[in-house]
């Protein structure tokens, strides 16, 4: 068993220590406590599992047909929690979801979206973009804005201000936002809703309308809800194991 109490990583003071230990010799030392919540399982109780949740997430389509029943505000609670549990660079957690359920709300963004997907469709797309959503049938028609009871917009913190209003670099934003988002889409399938990860570009009226500061930048739009039970998607296959995974060199 590895030792996990604080002793065991108390940084040595040997004279071979890298120089640039000094540099933060200055500030606190850092805290340490044991592994929470950890105990090692059978192999075959780990297999049975892994199994179980690749079928489970195997599962997961992107729906674009929302039925308009309401959702508690808890189960979104609980997506977000779940989210805010990815591992971020330095820590720094740099995402932020606002959760709309408000239908005028809903209605704005979906106008302001819709325009500017308008025009994303008509000008802004290059052939190739159109060519390659060709498949999934999508269009600058969104509904979906209006008919899931919820739209949660995930903002990125680009960096944070402290109260002298002097920026707080964060790290690795883009990379921590999107292992947060895999975790809220994940959270929401496991529940039994369905959502979309949308991107209706350019996404700036969102900080605008929801009151953002200007650090924050909206990088996903996730409608939430049930299916509507008309609802389909497009006929897609995903890449085998190979196709995606090398073992060694
Ligand atoms: C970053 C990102 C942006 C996306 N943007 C849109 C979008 O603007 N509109 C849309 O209908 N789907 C969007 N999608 C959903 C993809 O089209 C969908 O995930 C893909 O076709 C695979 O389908 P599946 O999620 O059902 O496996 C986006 C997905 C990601 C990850």
């Amino acid at each position: 068993m590895p030792k996990t109490d604080a002793d065991s990583f108390t940084r040595p003071a040997s004279p071979a220590e890298p120089a640039y230990k000094a540099l933060t010799r200055h500030l606190p030392e850092p805290r340490f406590v044991p592994l929470p919540g950890y105990t090692r399982i059978a192999q075959a109780q780990m297999l049975a599992r892994a199994e179980a949740f690749y079928r489970t997430m195997d599962q997961r389509r992107t729906t674009r047909h929302f039925a308009t029943d309401p959702v508690p505000k808890r189960l979104i609670e609980l997506a977000i929690l779940t989210a805010g549990t990815a591992p971020s660079g330095a820590h720094r957690q740099p995402w932020r979801f606002v959760a709309i359920d408000d239908p005028r709300l809903k209605a704005r963004i979906r106008a302001a979206a819709e325009e500017e997907e308008l025009k994303t469709y008509s000008e802004r797309m290059t052939d190739e973009w159109r060519e390659a959503l060709h498949p999934l049938g999508t269009d600058h028609v969104k509904e979906h804005l209006t008919d899931a009871p919820w739209v949660v917009v995930l903002f990125a913190e680009k960096f944070g201000l402290r109260p002298d209003g002097s920026h707080r670099k964060n790290y690795y934003v883009d990379e921590s936002v999107g292992i947060a988002a895999g975790l809220f889409v994940a959270a929401i399938h496991m529940m039994g809703l369905v959502t979309l990860t949308h991107t209706p570009n350019p996404m700036g009226f969102l900080r605008e309308l929801l009151g953002r500061g200007t650090n924050e930048k909206a990088v996903l739009v996730l409608p939430v809800g049930y299916p509507r039970p008309d609802a389909k998607v497009p006929e897609l296959r995903r890449l085998p194991l190979e196709a995606i995974a090398q073992w060694n060199a």
